[in-house]
């Protein structure tokens, strides 16, 4: 018989293929079948995969569980602390997006720093045509720029910052084995910045370290790039630095409330907006969800996972 797996969240027919060729799949029901879905089906689940992180709330119902296969690299929705004391392996994608999430991450400084959003709008516009050529922009060649979090993503984009001449630092909870510049204080390296690129994880730890203080320091030449994830910036403290001029620009990939945008960007053109696409390629989400699949079936085989999250 095939051990039972409950599903959360949306998965490719790919993934889904795999899941059902291995075990019993129990997509996880909304409210209100889901309290009776939990109380008959929770106790012979083993495994999950989920897609969308899992509550405390709905882990706690499932007495046996053993693994969860989470399909990304951040694992801030899970609470992977309280899995590890009740023994239940948590994984993650790393590696797998690296490329993908620090290319988007120079895509939105360049689009926010060259205006790509508002040159769009002035052809889009007629105005090119009845009002001449645009405005200039500043140059991003030659930047100071300072990425928040050099993990394996925060490296990925370092190693793209040379082309553009840029001076690469950064601030993370360490000093790395890295050949950048290492800022303990993040006001102290967002004056120095002329950029910063957050790409830190999220979580309790790292909610709104980019403050009014930090954006401040940054100023109002600077640019801030979030592929990180939405808690990690103080979003009411960014909307209100970009509308009194103390900011430059912004390029969001991720917000606090997300699918909720605040509508006080939709008129800034100093700000790029993209929904939380930063891997979204077919060919990284392909990879994402065979990684996911792969570490689920190696629990099968021996009880061990390819990539857990770290402790
Ligand atoms: C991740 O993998 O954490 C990315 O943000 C995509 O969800």
């Amino acid at each position: 018989m095939k051990p039972d797996l409950l599903l959360v969240g949306n998965v490719s027919p790919r993934m889904r293929g795999r899941l059902d060729a291995e075990f019993t799949v129990h997509p996880l029901p909304d409210e209100p079948a889901r309290a009776n879905f939990l109380a008959e089906t929770g106790p012979k689940i083993t495994a999950c995969c989920t897609t969308i992180g899992l509550t405390t709330e709905v882990m706690d119902a499932l007495p046996n569980l053993k693994i969860v296969s989470s399909y990304g690299v951040g694992y801030d929705s899970i609470d992977a602390a309280h899995a590890a004391d009740r023994g239940i392996i948590v994984t993650h994608t790393p590696n797998v997006l690296n490329d993908e999430v620090a290319n988007t991450a120079i895509l939105l400084w360049f689009a926010t720093a060259r205006k790509l959003v508002a040159y769009d709008r002035y052809v889009r516009e007629g105005r090119w045509e009845r009002e001449g050529a645009a405005p200039l922009t500043a140059s991003p060649q030659n930047r100071t720029v300072g990425i928040v979090g050099l993990g394996r993503i925060g490296l990925a984009i370092a190693e793209r910052l040379g082309v553009f001449g840029a001076t690469v630092v950064y601030h993370s909870r360490s000093k790395k084995d890295a050949p950048y510049a290492f800022y303990p204080d993040l006001v102290e390296m967002a004056r120095a910045c002329d950029v910063l690129i957050c790409i830190t994880p999220g979580g309790p730890g790292t909610r709104h370290i980019i403050n009014a203080e930090v954006i401040d320091a940054l100023g109002p030449e600077g640019i801030l790039v979030n592929v990180a994830r939405g808690s990690v910036v103080d979003e009411a403290a960014l909307i209100k630095a970009l509308q009194e001029g103390r900011l430059g620009g912004a390029g969001l990939d991720v917000f606090e409330e997300e699918p909720k945008v605040p509508s006080a960007f939709f008129g800034m053109d100093n700000v790029t907006l993209q929904p939380h696409v930063g891997s979204a390629t077919h060919a990284t989400r392909q990879a994402m969800g065979d990684l996911t699949c792969d570490n689920l079936s190696q629990y099968l085989k021996d009880g061990t996972a390819l990539t857990p999250v770290p402790e």
